[in-house]
């Protein structure tokens, strides 16, 4: 899992890499052709070394169609130590990294032995040390750093594999499929051989060597088989696995049920390494994880991390379907498995929480992450049409859009058709290498619903923009809408898109749905329709549970939004409404308009004091969009105004309703380790009316932080205060962070937080500060998680990133350059921050572009930082 918010030393390097020329060649996808040679089996022998690993392979390969190519194995940064072909040393030529054998028969069996260096790399990418242990991270091209191979999704083997070492250092062996065989060497050594019985693509292939401990489960399928369950950790770790096996046993459960899929193997191993580039991988029945996604007990992890435990957790397994089982045949089909399972993801998150609130969730990240993507430099399809490095790629496009796409599909059939299309899918394509196309052809073929015209949201790059007017005569009301698609990179030219928007219209008087909700599908540039028996004035309820990913504006008669942000029948649209009055505030602020602040002080005030809603909801709904949200409204941005804008509006809310926010803040208390949806709103509430409490009377705020702080018997009381407290300017401030430092510091993943907690920081010194901890002896710049808490964290602090006097930028830009030189992959995630420089205004668009330009210039820049600078600089 890739996470959007949502993951190593320089010389260490063995092997040093080409020198990099701005001639990085990107690969197209129209350039697709299969594969020359195919390999269905693979056995693999490693002698395990933290220093030096030896690997042994013996590939069985076949040559695929008509031709005399050689066969080309991909490679890198290995040190070729033997080839044979059918067992006589044999002729090969090095092309670039890549191995070369002429072979003149159509079959053989080549074996290579190379040697590898895990402790020096630092690009966490192929077999690496993390912690002591040995662990492997194959997607998308991490087999080529293990051995020489066809790396690529559309070749698919069987393995075995034989995996000898040190038993004192690797007392647990671990690798896909089952362990067939074990037993002890010379030395203290001891060796296992697993068997992976379904044939798989190299990027899923996983080994794990270390020292760990497990908690153990199993799970009855729903055709009456055991599956053994293990969680592996080190052994102080143990205590915090539980929440983890609950969410894997929930999430094999739900996968039956919704999607009447069984999992296929007898084991399932769920390992957690503190070193890890993204969320988690769905390696075939041995899934490593992040730790992150892994650990949580009350005491260290907040409500947030328990819910994104149960996601990541429920995302990993389903890929067992929609990913091993059924695998993507190129890279560009990355979305195939991706947008499917984060769709699936996210629909267990609802059916097993709070639906609404969970919709409001995910879109708020589509719209921080993804929209600002669409809108700027680094814009591209759902499906590409090309990369330079495909680490890139793995994006808020590929997995939120592409979500919303397969949502798309799924409301337009109708959840029956939709899982005979799932259905169809699955048989059809059981064991193969897939494509969107093929995709959309099983929902088509199963659901007798032509969706070609769709197939446009998979190509076309940028995010639709809708006009709306609701005209309204007699009893008769008429919707008019109007579609317009901005250009986007290499996209000059759009067509209009079908975009299905789920439509009510909502009595003025009564607060009834006077026209139930339907299903209309815009399709073409203008077009209008219309409603019958419009009895009242009519309110306007429209992409009602977010039906489409886009942007909506709608022309509303004064009050129209104040009367939807208490009456709308959806529970996402009223949200929106509420959202909408704020940001109509914010950004009136921002350009220096008047703001009407009682419109949006009324609107919470009765959000509140509602009976009708839960604390959840009420905290999602009157929580003010973010500095970033409002930038993305704004035709030229400054972010100081948009900072003050929001400032004042909180403000006004506190002055003006201070008590009903101190009410919300103390509502009853629940104990930190009640889980529940309500429970959580509780929690979630009482920190968000803290937050707007803390633009009033700064030091009452201070001291209600403080007291949460110091009571809170779990996380998410204790971070939502000591977030508040941190862009406070009062003595609590340092108290509560020295407190948290000293009670947590031996614990990494709550000492992200608080590295995290102050990048966060809305101070005008939170620059200063994180130049400070950039030089504190916890930094570790080689550990993803601890460089995304500081440098990730603070990119994403639209105010103190965009300070007016450019040192937030050259702080990131020295952090990307720093970082690139370990880590390119992690380096790369962090150049977006700088991505839109075109629209801000002149001073700081200039010191953007300055710091871009100073990336782009530095020696030796990495294919993956080369790719995201230059294209934001085009
Ligand atoms: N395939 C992983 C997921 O989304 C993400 C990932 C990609 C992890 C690349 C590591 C490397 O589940
Ligand atoms: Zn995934």
């Amino acid at each position: 899992m890739a996470d959007v918010r949502t993951s190593n030393l320089p010389d260490a390097e063995t092997a040093p890499e080409a020198p990099l020329s701005p001639t990085h060649m990107a690969i197209r996808r129209e350039d697709y052709r299969p594969p020359d040679w195919l390999v269905p089996e693979i056995s693999l022998k490693f002698d395990l070394g933290i220093e030096t690993t030896r690997v042994r392979a013996t590939l069985s390969v076949e040559r695929n169609g008509q031709h005399d190519r050689p066969l080309n194995l991909d490679g890198d940064g290995l040190e070729l130590v033997a080839v044979s072909v059918n067992g006589q040393p044999a002729e090969h030529q090095m092309d670039g990294p890549a191995l070369v054998i002429d072979i003149a028969a159509d079959r053989a069996t080549v074996e290579t032995e190379v040697t590898i260096h895990p402790s020096a790399n630092t690009k966490l990418m192929g077999l690496y040390a993390s912690n002591g242990m040995l662990c492997t991270q194959c997607e998308a091209e991490g087999f080529r750093r293990i051995t020489f191979f066809p790396d690529r999704p559309d070749v698919l083997s069987k393995y075995t594999v034989r995996m000898e070492g040190n038993a004192a250092a690797f007392p647990i062996l671990l690798s896909n499929g089952n362990r067939v065989a074990e037993g002890k060497g010379g030395d203290g050594r001891h060796w296992a051989e697993y068997e992976d019985p379904f044939p798989k693509p190299c990027y899923l292939f996983a080994l794990v060597a270390g020292d760990l401990k497990a908690n153990r489960d199993s799970f009855t399928t729903m055709s009456g088989r055991k599956v053994d369950l293990a969680i592996w950790v080190r052994e102080a770790d143990l205590p915090k696995t539980q929440h983890a096996m609950n969410s894997l046993k929930l999430a094999m459960a739900w996968d039956e049920k919704v999607y009447g899929r069984e999992y296929d193997l007898d084991q399932f191993n769920i390992v957690a390494v503190s070193d890890f580039n993204m969320g988690a991988m769905e390696n075939k029945s041995l899934n490593i994880f992040n730790s992150a996604y892994v650990l949580a007990d009350q005491e260290t992890a907040t409500d947030a991390d328990f819910d994104n435990i149960a996601r990541v957790v429920a995302h990993e397994y389903f890929h067992n379907w929609s990913g091993d089982r059924v695998t993507c045949r190129d890279w560009f089909q990355l979305s195939l498995k991706e947008g499917f399972t984060v769709f699936r993801d996210q629909s267990f998150s609802a059916d097993v929480g709070s639906p609404a609130v969970k919709r409001i969730e995910d879109v708020r990240v589509l719209r921080a992450a993804q929209f600002p993507e669409d809108q700027g430099p680094l814009a591209h399809p759902v499906r590409p049409d090309s990369y330079i490095e495909i680490s890139n790629f793995y994006t808020a496009t590929v997995y939120n859009k592409g979500a919303e796409l397969i949502r798309m599909f799924h409301t337009v059939l109708g959840a029956e058709k939709f899982r005979k299309g799932t259905d169809l899918y699955f048989e059809r394509h059981d064991g193969e290498a897939a494509t969107c196309d093929d995709f959309v052809k099983a929902l088509e073929d199963a659901s007798g619903t032509d969706l070609s015209a769709f197939k446009i949201w998979y190509s076309q790059a940028g995010t639709p923009k809708v006009k709306a007017r609701l005209d309204h005569e007699g009893s008769t009301a008429t919707l008019h809408l109007e579609q317009h698609e901005d250009p986007t990179p290499r996209q000059p030219n759009k067509q209009p898109m079908p975009i299905p928007l789920k439509t009510a219209i909502i009595g003025e008087e009564s607060g009834a749905e006077i026209c139930p909700e339907r299903l209309i599908v815009l399709d073409q540039p203008k077009q209008s329709f219309r409603f019958e028996n419009v009895s009242e004035t009519p309110l306007l309820s429209i992409n009602r549970n977010f039906s489409a990913p886009i942007m909506i504006t709608a022309e509303r008669r004064p009050q129209e939004l104040d009367k939807l942000a208490q009456a709308d029948t959806d529970a996402f649209a009223r949200y929106e409404a509420m959202q909408e009055l704020m940001m109509a505030a914010l950004t009136a602020g921002a350009r220096g308009e008047p703001v009407d602040c009682d419109t949006v002080i009324k609107a919470i005030s009765a959000t509140l004091k509602s009976n009708a809603l839960d604390p959840a909801f009420k905290a999602e709904a009157i929580l003010v969009p973010s500095d970033t949200l409002v930038a993305e409204r704004m035709d030229v941005v400054d972010p100081d105004a948009i900072h003050a804008s929001r400032d004042r509006l909180r403000k006004a809310i506190a002055d003006a309703r201070g008590e009903e926010l101190l009410a919300a803040h103390r509502s009853d208390g629940v104990s930190g380790d009640d889980l529940s949806p309500k429970a959580k709103g509780i929690r979630r509430l009482r920190t968000v009316a803290l937050g707007l409490l803390s633009a009033g009377d700064e030091a009452t705020a201070a001291e209600l932080a403080k007291a949460q702080f110091d009571r809170a018997d779990n996380m998410t009381d204790r971070q939502g205060a000591l977030g508040v407290l941190v862009s406070l300017d009062a003595p609590q401030r340092q108290e509560a962070l020295d407190a948290f430092y000293n009670r947590f510091h031996d614990d990494a993943l709550v000492l992200d937080k608080w590295f995290a907690l102050q990048a966060a920081a809305q101070r005008r010194d939170t620059v200063d500060q994180v130049l400070k901890l950039a030089q504190h002896p916890d930094f570790v710049i080689t550990n993803p998680n601890r460089l995304r808490s500081l440098a990730g964290m603070f990119g994403g602090n639209h105010w103190a990133f965009h300070s007016a006097d450019g040192r937030g930028y050259k702080f990131l830009a020295d952090m990307i350059i720093a970082a690139d030189k370990l880590n390119p992959q992690v380096a790369a995630r962090m150049v977006p921050a700088f991505g839109r420089w075109r629209r801000f205004e002149p001073k700081r668009s200039a010191m953007m572009r300055e710091a871009l330009e100073r990336i782009a210039a530095t020696p030796g820049l990495s294919r993956d930082v080369y790719e995201q600078v230059s294209k934001s600089l085009a």
